[in-house]
């Protein structure tokens, strides 16, 4: 029988160190005048991984949350050999989220947005009566439709048009769980756009993607779970970023388990990469600016059409904020990489032949740009990489399975009347 108390935790303001209680869902300091993001300090340094049946749950020392939710999975990690001697790395470690039943991973929407839904809804004080609201290219989307729905929670969701078909589930979805959609030729942007018009209606509630600690937190378990496997904290850590959320979860991850003592001090190089075309983290990096750049709105649109990983699709990214990718990548001593759609295709192949499962595009671009990485001697081939594959097994799981897709309840024009939003989202949940 599993005992599970809240986790004890408070809030520090990561631009001036001012440490505060979390007030039930907060996401920034109030009044605070620099952007800036908030981290959780835990009450216990040392984490006591729990066993593998508790999910995601067995990393919860170090997760914000109030309460357990019922058909979590955890990421798992192992040692690659085959892909491993192939580019001959000495220590690739893979951390796979999704689902690969022969590495006991059995995440079944398939990707790490899972984690941090499970830790976001966990957080969820037990008195809210607001409706959660999250805005998605996809996977995330799935994620939280999921958990909600079999966690009975509700759930206002914002997809584009185009990305509906990332919408499929083993079992039909719960009523609790409502879709709205930006039509057609419409992105990510736009389905955030379409969310903060909702989110003027104190009926809902804003999850708040990277600034939502519990969100990071969850991400953050790629690593407590390499970590886990590793005895240590990996060298080089590999991820395609869109937001970069995961990979500043990643950072963070790192600070709690040098604090922790058992996994040693090293200060693991965040080798996070874009999906060229769309490569707006790579071109501001490379000016070193703290900033992004200007990026016209049609060629944005027209590179992510170009793009196979969607879902590295933000024009918006945490990057430039006190905390965010900028100072992460910068501390870490990192770099920012790309890698375009045929590389990343050969990638995907590459792991299909040797590791034996079909991966997503995202993580096709990071092993794509390890390949390029170690053709290129950038990385000591002797040092531990990790390798966190952020989606895969979809095939795998949709093989054979009748499949259910989520309808949008409403699509909205790409510029929509902020009223009829209002209105028409509010009466879903009547
Ligand atoms: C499979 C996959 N990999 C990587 C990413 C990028 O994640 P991040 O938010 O860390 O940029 C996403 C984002 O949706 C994703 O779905």
């Amino acid at each position: 029988m599993k005992s599970f108390t809240p986790t004890r935790y408070h809030l520090q303001n990561v631009c001036d160190g001012d440490e505060f209680t979390d007030a039930g869902w907060t996401l920034e300091k109030p009044r605070c005048a620099t952007p800036s993001l908030v981290r959780t300090i835990y009450e216990k340094k040392q984490i006591d991984v729990k066993p593998a049946d508790w999910g995601i749950y067995r990393f919860a020392d170090w997760l914000p949350v109030r309460r357990m939710l019922r058909g979590s999975a955890a990421p798992m990690t192992y040692k690659s050999e085959e892909l491993a001697r192939h580019l001959g790395l000495e220590n690739l470690y893979i951390t796979f989220s999704g689902y690969f039943p022969e590495r006991d991973c059995l995440m079944t929407t398939c990707s790490f947005k899972e984690t941090e839904a499970y830790s976001v809804c966990g957080r969820l004080p037990d008195e809210n009566r607001q409706v959660l609201v999250v805005a998605s290219a996809g996977n995330t989307a799935r994620a939280f439709a999921k958990v909600c729905s079999e966690n009975r929670i509700p759930l206002l969701l914002s997809v584009p048009a185009d990305n509906l078909d990332a919408l499929w589930f083993e079992e039909p979805i719960n009523d609790c769980v409502k879709l709205i959609a930006a039509e057609r030729g419409g992105d990510y942007f736009d389905a955030i756009h379409l969310s903060n018009l909702a989110l003027k209606s104190d009926r809902f509630l804003a999850e708040g993607g990277a600034k939502n600690v519990a969100r990071r937190d969850g991400m953050g378990t790629t690593v407590l779970s390499a970590a886990h496997v590793i005895g240590q904290i990996p060298d080089y850590y590999f991820q395609a970023v869109g937001s970069g959320t995961g990979a500043i979860a990643a950072w963070e991850a790192n600070m709690r388990l040098k604090g922790d003592g058992r996994f040693g001090d090293t200060q693991m190089k965040l080798m996070v990469s874009q999906n060229h075309p769309f490569v707006p983290m790579y071109e501001a990096w490379m000016q070193d600016s703290r900033e992004m750049l200007p990026y016209d709105d049609a060629l944005a649109r027209s590179h992510v059409e170009e793009i196979d990983a969607k879902v590295l699709s933000n024009r918006k990214p945490p990057y430039g904020i006190a905390g965010g990718m900028y100072d992460a990548v910068k501390a870490s001593g990192g770099q920012v990489l790309w890698a375009d759609n045929t590389e990343a295709r050969q990638a995907a192949d590459l792991f299909q032949q040797l590791e034996g499962i079909d991966i997503h595009p995202a993580p096709a671009v990071a092993l794509a740009t390890l390949i390029k990485a170690v053709r290129d001697q950038t990385i000591d081939s002797t040092k531990i990489v990790m390798l966190n594959v952020t989606g895969g097994g979809e095939q795998r799981f949709k093989a054979g399975k009748k499949l259910f897709y989520l309808e949008p309840s409403l699509v909205f024009p790409l510029n929509p009347d902020e009223g009829q939003v209002i209105e028409q989202t509010e009466r879903l949940f009547a």
